[in-house]
């Protein structure tokens, strides 16, 4: 009797531990969202300022990122639009949009391998300290193990490079995962992107780029020991400036018309 009871109580008490913890975790679960959101959402935000060079130690995200005008931009006409097109602008999220039937289309050359890409985009604007204007556009693409997602942001001529960087990726560290090296994103302010003719020339090439050599200026050097990460970034570059990407957007800028 004895012993049965006591298998009875081990059962009571491990039911109630269960119940007792499920319900903290839960209400932990809840009571932490929105505070995951909030730093999901201040992480996008340095991460904008960082592609643009504008991130400040020491000062507040959202007081920096006042500076940041965020617009739409239709992408298939390449100007901007009203944002009243995509709901709740802050709300608005293209990388879920491009998973949504009525707010995407599949992309006929998918370079980038994104299957899907959204009819409107985010556009971030911004003035450097020094007075120039910087246009950061979201860009995402696969690498070896899963899709980058990151900014390349560009002056006003909407071909220098101000910056490049990845909020989010599955690369190894140390490998593929050195698209976060400093040292790596440093090579990238100043190159061009384009040539002469409109071409896009940007290039991450195997190895270290002659900085003496004729079309430096288009080169990158690529990331040794993650020659797969490296050409998926080549390619999300190659083709969110590319027709299907940002492509009318940025000669519609260049004229001074989107
Ligand atoms: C465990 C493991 C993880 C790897 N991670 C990456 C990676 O993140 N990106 C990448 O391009 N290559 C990665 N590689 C290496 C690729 O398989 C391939 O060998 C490499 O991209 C070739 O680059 P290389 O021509 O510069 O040597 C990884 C290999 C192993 C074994």
């Amino acid at each position: 009797m004895a012993s049965k009871d006591s298998i009875a109580k081990t059962i009571t008490v491990a039911t109630l531990l269960c119940v007792v913890c499920s319900v903290i975790v839960s209400t932990a679960a809840v009571l932490l969202k929105p505070a995951q959101v909030a730093n999901k959402e201040l992480d996008f935000k340095r991460n904008i300022l960082s592609a643009a060079g504008m991130l400040e130690q020491g000062v507040k995200i959202e007081e920096q990122f006042k500076a940041v005008d965020v617009k739409i931009v239709d992408l298939s006409t390449g100007q901007f639009t009203d944002s009243s097109a995509v709901g709740d602008l802050a709300r608005y999220d293209q990388v879920k949009a491009a998973k949504d039937p009525s707010l995407s289309s599949p992309v006929e050359d998918d370079i980038a391998k994104i299957g899907k890409r959204e009819k409107y985009a985010k556009v971030y604007i911004a003035q450097s300290s020094d007075g120039k204007e910087i246009v950061v556009l979201p860009v995402r693409g696969y690498g070896l193990w899963g899709t980058l997602y990151g900014f390349l942001a560009v002056e006003g001529d909407m071909n220098t490079v101000v910056g490049l960087g990845f909020y989010d990726h599955k690369e190894t560290p140390g490998l593929g995962g050195e698209v976060d090296n400093p040292r790596w994103k440093a090579i990238w302010p100043g190159k061009k992107l384009f040539d002469d003719q409109g071409n896009i020339s940007i290039a991450i090439i195997k190895g270290t780029v002659d900085s003496a050599a004729a079309g430096s200026q288009y080169k990158v050097d690529g990331l040794s020991g993650a020659t797969l990460t490296t050409r998926g970034v080549h390619n999300l570059i190659h083709f969110w400036l590319g027709e299907e990407g940002y492509g009318p957007f940025i000669a519609n800028m260049k004229k001074g018309k989107a």
